[in-house]
């Protein structure tokens, strides 16, 4: 069975756009949003209704084994936005620039946004940035290249931290946020993304500005609100995040069924007579 899409009919070819989402913003009616990595699990989300998809460089952890985001490369993602894009036609599709695409010369970056848009079929590329970043915002939003800022607990500054923590939790550290989110939507950033950021910083970068805030682990204030799909189905190993809601136990119904199959061979089950070809006459 299909869910209907809440921003539009998931089966209707017509895209969810920007407008969409702010006009749900502007009737304050929450969105959900997935990250999305291939094609077959794309087309289950628009089934179920999520049509703003998130193709993060979390790829990297979640799907191609590596400790951090750090290694992913434009081509792997741009490769993971196509598949994304021919199994959910018509959502929102955001495209996430991988760490050194958008951090050296205005030029590359531009180049790279564009070839998100062209060659990934995004709809947006989500950039992790502060203030200092707004004129590589600026230049792709003079070459129509929409931006969302990701704020607050940035996973390519892993280079920096060395961990991953929650952001904006002093006054001083939640009076920058606020102040990098105007300078980069002044800039021309069409969202905000912030990631493990306190409920009262974002609700006061909700206030602030005047564009869509997805939210992930930054509390009820958001219009919109994301998670990693593989840690919402039970198919992350490990720990994850608190704020992850914990919706499935895909892995162990995934381990089950492999062990299943193994038995099967293994005691002569498989393959049954239903599993053969007959010889013609
Ligand atoms: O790469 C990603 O999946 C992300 C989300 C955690 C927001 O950036």
């Amino acid at each position: 069975m299909s869910a209907q899409s809440q921003l539009g009919s998931s089966s209707s070819a017509r895209r969810v756009s920007l407008d969409d989402l702010r006009a749900r913003k502007a009737d304050r009616r929450r969105f959900a949003v997935l990250t999305s990595y291939d094609a077959t699990t794309a087309r289950w989300q628009s089934q179920g209704g999520v049509d703003v998809l998130l193709v993060g460089d979390s790829l990297g952890p979640c799907m191609l084994g590596y400790e951090s985001t750090v290694p992913v490369t434009m081509e792997q993602m741009l490769l993971a936005c196509g598949a994304v894009r021919r199994g959910a036609p018509a959502a929102y599709l955001i495209g996430d620039m991988p760490f050194g695409s958008y951090h050296n010369r205005l030029h590359d970056a531009v180049k790279n946004g564009l070839s998100f848009i062209a060659e990934g079929g995004c709809d947006c590329v989500k950039l992790e940035c502060d203030a200092r970043m707004a004129d590589v915002v600026a230049a792709m939003d003079r070459a129509n290249v929409p931006v969302m800022a990701h704020l607050g607990l940035l996973p390519q500054r892993v280079t920096y931290t060395g961990n991953y923590k929650a952001t904006g939790r002093t006054e001083e550290s939640a009076s920058r946020m606020i102040a990098d989110a105007k300078a980069l939507v002044q800039a021309g950033a069409v969202m905000l993304l912030l990631e493990a950021v306190p409920a009262d910083t974002t609700q006061r970068i909700v206030e602030a500005v005047n564009v869509p805030v997805i939210g992930c682990g930054a509390g009820p204030a958001c219009d919109g609100f994301v998670v990693v799909t593989p840690d919402m189905l039970g198919l992350t190993p490990g720990k994850v995040p608190k704020f992850v809601p914990k919706i499935a136990n895909l892995g162990e119904a995934m381990r089950d069924a492999f062990a299943n199959y193994r038995e099967q061979i293994e005691t002569g089950q498989y393959p049954a007579p239903e599993h053969l070809y007959p010889m013609k006459k």
